[in-house]
């Protein structure tokens, strides 16, 4: 099992060790890490030309840049977004990297491999934020059509602060063990959900309309038009 970590910080704090911690509960035979670390991994913003979703993703100004990562995304059967909370939502390298995959998004051209993965969102807060940011991720990596999403969240981190100095590391510690063993049992057992059916059927009948060429060739394309179906 591949198991691919999107870390939307470089600082060494509660986010990472929250982090490590779920990795740590992966460390079987058998699996292997990927790891992407924002914005030192991919650091350009989107210019919002709209070049992927009407044109195709190969027009984006940064299509060399962000073609490979999306490479690593497809080849990983968990896919963990950690970010902690800036001002109400994730970092800015998370959200640089998520607008450049508009494009994924069901509504547009989602891959047929998204429909057979597990997420796992992680954030940190000092108190607020926590909902609304996890809100966002999840309802991206639906939306690419992941069916099976979860989350942890941890609150009360301050600032410069690292899991192991927290007096609830034990409280913190035993909840990841629960998670991740929930995850793993997803991960054998991994289906299509009545949401993400409800999605698909819902964006395979606006492109049978096709309002964007791109998106409605490459359902048909896909053959999504006819009997076949991702998942
Ligand atoms: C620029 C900045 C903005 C922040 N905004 C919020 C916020 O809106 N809500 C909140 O609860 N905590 C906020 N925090 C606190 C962090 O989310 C919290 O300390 C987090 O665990 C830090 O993660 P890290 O140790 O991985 O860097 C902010 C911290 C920084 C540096």
């Amino acid at each position: 099992m591949k198991i691919l970590t999107i870390i939307g910080t470089p600082h060494n704090g509660n986010t990472r060790a929250i982090t490590d911690l779920f990795t740590g509960e992966f460390a079987e035979n058998g699996n292997e890490f990927d790891e992407l670390v924002l914005p030192r991994d991919f650091d350009a913003f989107c210019c919002g030309c709209a070049n992927c979703i009407l044109n195709g993703e190969d027009k984006c100004p940064h299509y060399a840049k962000i073609s490979p990562i999306l490479e690593r995304i497809e080849s990983a059967d968990l896919i963990i977004l950690a970010t902690p909370v800036f001002v109400g939502s994730c970092s800015a390298g998370m959200k640089a990297l998520l607008d450049h995959l508009a494009y994924i998004w069901m509504v547009h051209r989602p891959k047929a491999s998204m429909f057979g993965k597990v997420g796992l969102i992680i954030t940190t807060a000092g108190g607020s934020g926590i909902k609304a940011t996890v809100k966002l991720l999840k309802s991206n990596l639906s939306f690419w059509g992941v069916p099976s999403v979860f989350s942890y969240s941890a609150t009360t981190m301050k600032m410069k602060g690292n899991y192991a100095d927290y007096n609830d590391k034990d409280k913190i510690k035993k909840q990841v063990k629960k998670k991740a063993a929930a995850i793993k049992r997803r991960l054998k057992k991994n289906r299509v959900g009545f949401g993400t059916k409800f999605l698909y059927g819902l964006f395979r009948a606006t492109q049978k309309n096709g309002w964007n060429k791109t998106d409605s060739d490459y359902w048909k394309a896909m053959g999504w038009l006819d009997r076949k179906k991702p998942f």
